[in-house]
């Protein structure tokens, strides 16, 4: 099933597509080296007139009939303020697979966004585009992101050595491969919720404190 404009909502975010109106924050978000020396196809420095390219695209991708690719820009409600940006792309509807990547501006960092967005996005491909099976790359010195990717229950399934260059350090890294079969996630699901509900309470409480 292909579903053309998606919005999704959750506790803290909007997950909706992306607008022209975003370049700033993408630049800010994106233009970070500790964020973008971790995505290979993402030149350093990061200007707004890449951020501007970037969107162009997607937008028009976005309203392409058969979708391939969805790409979710992650608002927070209470600043209304894109922190980042979560995609499922290389949709086969005949594997019944797809690829996903994201970021999340340095600033909001360990406060579980990016599993707030998961949670939403995953539902979606499972549930609504019927996916099988979601994958994803990392490159292995991420710890970050490799934290990320088995905390949510994805499956650790191999790594290609010297794999890939990275366009913001012109350095080879290996690359970890990752698999979320949709039984697995199930299974996760109700346990993940319950930990972001906890983390969140922790970082509220941990607020309210500091103040
Ligand atoms: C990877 C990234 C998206 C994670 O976003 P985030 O919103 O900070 O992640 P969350 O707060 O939801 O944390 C997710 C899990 O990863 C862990 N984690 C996050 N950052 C970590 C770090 N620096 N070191 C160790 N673990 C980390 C968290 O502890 C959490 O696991 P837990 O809840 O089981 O403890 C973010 O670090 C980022 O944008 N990095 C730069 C870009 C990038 O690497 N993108 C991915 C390319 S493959």
């Amino acid at each position: 099933m292909v579903v053309a404009q998606v919005i999704l909502k959750t506790k803290r975010l909007i997950l909706r597509s992306p607008r022209l109106s975003d370049t700033d924050d993408i630049t800010e978000g994106i233009g970070n080296f500790e964020v973008c020396k971790n995505m290979s196809g993402v030149p350093y420095p990061y200007k707004k007139k890449d951020a501007k390219e970037w969107l162009n695209k997607v937008i028009k991708k976005s309203k392409m009939k058969v979708r391939e690719s969805y790409v979710f820009m992650i608002e927070l409600k209470k600043e209304k303020k894109v922190i980042g940006c979560l995609d499922l792309n290389k949709i086969n509807l005949t594997d019944l697979t797809c690829q996903t990547g994201s970021w999340i501006n340095l600033k909001y960092h360990q406060k579980g966004y990016i599993t707030e967005a998961k949670i939403a996005v995953n539902e979606f491909a499972f549930n609504k585009l019927k996916m099988r099976k979601m994958e994803t790359t990392v490159f292995r010195i991420n710890k970050a992101s490799n934290a990320t990717q088995k905390s949510v229950g994805y499956r650790y399934e191999g790594c290609k050595i010297k794999s890939v260059v990275s366009k913001s350090t012109g350095k080879i890294y290996d690359v970890n491969m990752y698999g979320l079969l949709k039984e697995d996630w199930k299974k996760r699901l109700p346990k993940l919720r319950a930990h972001l509900e906890k983390k969140i309470k922790k970082l509220s409480i941990n607020k309210l404190s500091a103040n």
